[in-house]
C-alpha cells in the first residue's frame, strides 16, 4: 500500500471516530437535558405539593388549638356558679389548661377587659376563641396569642390569653417535612417577616428588608422576586441562588422553593418548602457519568467488534486471494504441462515434416529423369498410337506423383509458402480441393459447394489454398459429426476486385470465450489426441500471406461461418502467339548452357531432353570444376542451369560468384523444395529464375523464352 493511501485511510478512520464521538456526545447532551428538565419539573411539583400539604397541616393545627380552648373553657364555665367562684378557681383552671397544652404554650394568662383592649385594639371578639397578634421575643421565638372570652351567665368575666410558641409548632408540624438532606420549611407573614425557620437566627428577620442589612456582603439571586411573589398570596415555585443560612460561609447554593399561603385569622402567612437543587442534579450527574461510561464502553466494544470483524474479513480475503493464487498457479502449471505436451507433439510433427520433406525432395529428384524420358519417348513414339498412349499414362502417373510430393512439401514446409507466391487460379485449385474433401467428409454431412466458373487469380499457391479449405472444412464437419448437418462452401468474385470464400456449417457453434482464442496456436477444445489446435492458426497465417482477411460468425448451437476475403490479381495477359513464337525461336537458338547437378542420372536425362534444342550443353556434377570452366571465359555461357544443393557450395553462392563476373548471364536454379529467401536472390539479381523439381524440359525452355521477351535482358 502506498503512503498516501495509508494516510488517507488513517484520516478516514480518525474522521469516522470523531463523528462517532460527536454523535454520542450530542445524544448524551439531548438525553441529559430532557431528563434534567423532567426531573426539575418533578422536583417543582414535589415542593409545591409538600408546601400545600404543610399549609393544610398548619391550618388544621391552629383550628384544633382554637377548638380545644373553646371546649375546655366552655366546659369550665358551665360548672361555675358565679363570678367569684370563677375568679377564685382561675389559677387552677389556667394551670390545668396549660398542663394539657404545654407542648405549644409559652404561658396562659387571665386578662381583664381593659387589659385585653389595651393589647388587642382591633379585634372584635364574641364567644369563640380567636387568634390575636403575634410578637417576637428576644430569644428568637415568635409568640402567637390566642384569646378566649369568658362569658358567665351572659356577662363577660374577662379573657384568657394563651401564648403559642411558634418554634414548638414548627418543631412539631413543619420540621418533619423535609425534602432531601438539606431541605426545610419556613413561614413568613405577608410583610416578609420570618416567623418560623429551621435556623433560629433567621427568625424575626424580614426577608424583604433585613437580610440585605444583616448580610451586606452576600448577594443571593432571585430572592427579591421570590418574596414579591410569596407575599402576593399566590402559590408557585422558584429557582434561587441563595445560602444555607446556618453555614453562609459555604457559599451560594441553588435551591428550589415551593410556596403557598396559609390562612391564619383574617390574614395569611406564607409557607415555603425549600429543597437543595444539587440533590436533584446529583442523580443526574450520576446518570450522565454512567451514560458516558456506558457510551465509551459501547464504543470500545463496537470498536473491537469492527476491528475483529474487519480483521477476520481481511484474513478471509487474504486466504481467498492465496487460494485463488494457488488455483491459478495450479492452472498455469497444468496449462504449461499441456503446452509442453503439445510442443512435444508439435516437435514430433516438425521432425516428421522434415522427414517427409526430405523424402519428397528425393522423390522429386528421382521423378525428374522419369518425366524427362517420358517426354523424349513421347516425341520418339509420337506416331505409334499405342506406345504414345502408354507413355502418356506413365507421364500422367509421374505428374500425379510429383503433384503429391509438391503437396507434401507444401504441407510440411509451411514457412516456405510465402516465397512461393505465384499467380494461380484459386477457383480451379478450390475445385480440386473440394473434390478431395468430398471424399473424406462423413456420410451424415451434406456438402454443397459453389465455386466460381470464372478463374479467380490469386497471388499465392494452390497448396496453401487447399490447406485453408481442408482445415476449415475439417473443423466444420467435426462440429457436425454428432448430429450431422450441412456444409456449404462458396468461392466467388465480389466487389472491389476481391473474392470471397465462405465456409458455413450448422454444427455446435462456439461460445464467446472460445471465439476469443480460436486463432491461438495449440488452442483446442477437443479431447487430448483429437486436435492439436494448430488448424486455425495455420489458416490465419496462410490467409494473411495471401493478403486476405478472415472473419468468423458463430452462434452456440446454431453454427459457424468463416468468411475469407482475398484480393484478386489483375491477370497480365500474355500474348500467347508471341509467346509461342519466342518459344520456337529459343529452341532454335544456339545458346550455350551450363548444367550443374550432383546426380548424374538427372544430368543425363536433362541432356537427352534438351537434345530437341540447338543448345550447346556442358554438364558438371560438382561446383568447383564448373567454376573453373566459367572463370576461364565468363562470357562464354548464356544460361547456367544449376541444382540448389550441390557439393562444395550451394547454388546461390555459385550464382553470386558468376553474376559478379558476368552480370548479363542468366542463372536458373533447380530445387526440390522452395528455400525461404529464394525471392530475395531474384530481387538482388543473383539468380534470374527457379524451377521446381521434378521438372520437365518445357519448363526450362519456357524460362529461357521468358529471358528473350522484351523487357528482360535478352539472351
Ligand atoms: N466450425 C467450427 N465449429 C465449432 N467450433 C469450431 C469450428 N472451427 C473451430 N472451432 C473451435 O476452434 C478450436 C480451434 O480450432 P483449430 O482448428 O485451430 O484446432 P482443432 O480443430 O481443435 O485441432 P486441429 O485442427 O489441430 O485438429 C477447435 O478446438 C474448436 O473448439
Ligand atoms: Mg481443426
Amino acid at each position: 500500500m502506498n503512503k498516501d493511501l495509508l494516510k488517507r485511510k488513517i484520516a478516514g478512520v480518525f474522521l469516522i471516530t470523531l463523528v462517532g464521538i460527536l454523535i454520542i456526545i450530542a445524544s448524551i447532551a439531548v438525553i441529559y437535558s430532557t431528563h434534567k428538565n423532567a426531573i426539575v419539573n418533578q422536583a417543582k411539583e414535589q415542593v409545591i405539593t409538600t408546601a400545600e400539604t404543610a399549609s393544610r397541616g398548619l391550618e388544621t393545627f391552629f383550628l384544633d388549638k382554637r377548638k380545644n380552648m373553646d371546649l375546655y373553657f366552655n366546659g369550665i364555665l358551665n360548672y361555675m356558679e358565679n363570678q367569684d367562684m370563677l375568679k377564685n378557681q382561675m389559677e387552677n383552671i389556667l394551670r390545668v389548661y396549660y398542663e394539657t397544652e404545654n407542648t405549644y404554650l409559652q404561658q396562659v394568662v387571665y386578662l381583664t377587659e381593659e387589659e385585653f383592649k389595651r393589647k388587642e385594639k382591633f379585634i372584635e371578639i364574641r364567644q369563640k376563641s380567636v387568634f390575636g397578634s403575634y410578637e417576637y421575643k428576644e430569644d428568637g421565638i415568635f409568640i402567637l396569642n390566642m384569646y378566649k372570652p369568658l362569658y358567665l351567665s351572659g356577662y363577660l368575666s374577662g379573657y384568657v390569653m394563651a401564648c403559642i410558641n411558634l418554634n414548638a409548632v414548627y418543631d412539631d408540624i413543619l420540621y418533619p417535612i423535609q425534602i432531601g438532606k438539606n431541605g426545610y420549611c419556613t413561614v413568613k407573614d405577608r410583610s416578609g417577616m420570618i416567623l418560623m425557620h429551621g435556623v433560629e437566627s433567621q427568625i424575626g428577620i424580614n426577608s424583604k428588608t433585613d437580610r440585605k442589612k444583616k448580610y451586606p456582603d452576600l448577594n443571593p439571586e432571585g430572592i427579591d422576586r421570590l418574596v414579591e411573589n410569596q407575599i402576593s398570596g399566590v402559590s408557585g415555585t422558584e429557582l434561587v441562588k441563595s445560602y444555607w443560612w446556618d453555614k453562609v460561609e459555604d457559599g451560594k447554593v441553588k435551591k428550589i422553593i415551593g410556596y403557598t399561603p396559609v390562612n391564619v385569622m383574617e390574614d395569611f402567612w406564607v409557607i415555603s418548602v425549600i429543597m437543595d437543587y444539587d440533590q436533584i442534579e446529583e442523580p443526574l450527574h450520576q446518570t450522565l457519568t454512567m451514560s458516558i461510561l456506558v457510551g465509551f464502553l459501547l464504543m470500545l466494544f463496537f470498536g473491537f467488534l469492527v476491528f475483529y470483524i474487519t480483521r477476520d474479513l481481511k484474513n478471509k480475503q487474504q486466504m481467498q486471494m492465496e487460494w485463488k493464487y494457488e488455483r491459478k498457479l495450479y492452472e498455469s502449471e497444468s496449462k504449461l504441462e499441456k503446452q509442453e505436451e503439445r510442443a512435444e507433439q508439435y516437435d514430433r510433427l516438425q521432425t516428421m515434416g522434415i522427414l517427409m520433406g526430405t523424402i519428397a525432395h528425393e522423390f522429386n529428384n528421382l521423378m525428374t529423369p522419369i518425366t524427362i524420358y517420358c517426354d523424349l519417348l513421347a516425341s520418339r513414339f509420337a506416331k505409334d498410337e499405342d506406345s504414345a498412349e502408354e507413355i502418356a499414362e506413365i507421364s500422367s502417373a509421374a505428374l500425379g506423383c510429383s503433384e503429391l510430393s509438391k503437396q507434401i512439401l507444401a504441407y510440411v514446409r509451411k514457412e516456405t509458402q510465402e516465397e512461393r507466391m505465384l499467380p494461380f487460379d484459386g477457383a480451379a485449385a478450390a475445385k480440386t480441393s473440394m473434390k478431395m474433401i468430398e471424399k473424406i467428409i462423413p456420410g451424415n454431412i451434406k456438402l454443397n459447394y459453389q465455386i466460381s466458373s470464372k478463374p479467380i487469380f490469386l497471388l499465392g499457391n494452390p497448396g496453401a489454398l487447399n490447406q485453408i479449405l481442408l482445415n476449415l472444412c475439417t473443423n466444420a464437419y467435426q462440429a457436425m459429426k454428432e448430429e450431422g448437418g450441412r456444409l456449404e462452401v462458396i468461392f466467388q468474385h465480389i466487389e472491389n476486385g476481391e473474392a470471397e470464400l465462405k465456409i458455413k456449417d450448422n454444427g455446435c457453434g462456439m461460445e464467446e470465450e472460445t471465439l476469443k482464442n480460436i486463432y491461438d496456436a495449440f488452442y483446442t477444445t477437443k479431447a487430448p489426441g483429437e486436435g492439436t489446435g494448430l488448424g486455425l492458426a495455420v489458416v490465419q497465417r496462410l490467409v494473411s500471406r495471401h493478403k486476405g482477411k478472415i472473419q468468423v460468425e458463430s452462434t452456440p448451437g446454431k453454427g459457424t461461418a468463416f468468411t475469407i476475403i482475398f484480393p484478386v490479381l489483375e491477370r497480365k495477359k500474355l500474348n500467347k502467339s508471341k509467346k509461342d513464337t519466342v518459344y520456337e525461336e529459343v529452341i532454335n537458338k544456339k545458346l550455350k548452357v551450363m548444367l550443374i547437378d550432383d546426380k548424374p542420372e538427372v544430368l543425363r536425362a536433362l541432356k537427352k531432353g534438351l537434345n530437341i534444342t540447338n543448345w550447346k550443353l556442358e554438364c558438371f556434377t560438382n561446383a568447383l570444376p564448373a567454376l573453373e570452366k566459367f572463370k576461364k571465359n565468363p562470357e562464354k555461357f548464356d544460361i547456367i542451369l544449376t541444382d540448389l544443393s550441390i557439393p562444395d557450395m550451394n547454388g546461390f553462392e555459385l550464382a553470386a560468384f558468376m553474376k559478379k563476373r558476368n552480370p548479363a548471364i542468366k542463372i536458373i536454379v533447380m530445387t526440390g523444395c522452395l528455400e525461404k529467401d529464394i525471392n530475395e536472390y531474384i530481387g538482388k539479381n543473383i539468380i534470374d529464375a527457379y524451377i521446381l523439381k521434378p521438372l520437365n524440359i518445357k519448363d526450362i525452355i519456357e524460362k529461357a523464352a521468358e529471358f528473350s521477351l522484351p523487357g528482360s535482358n535478352c539472351i
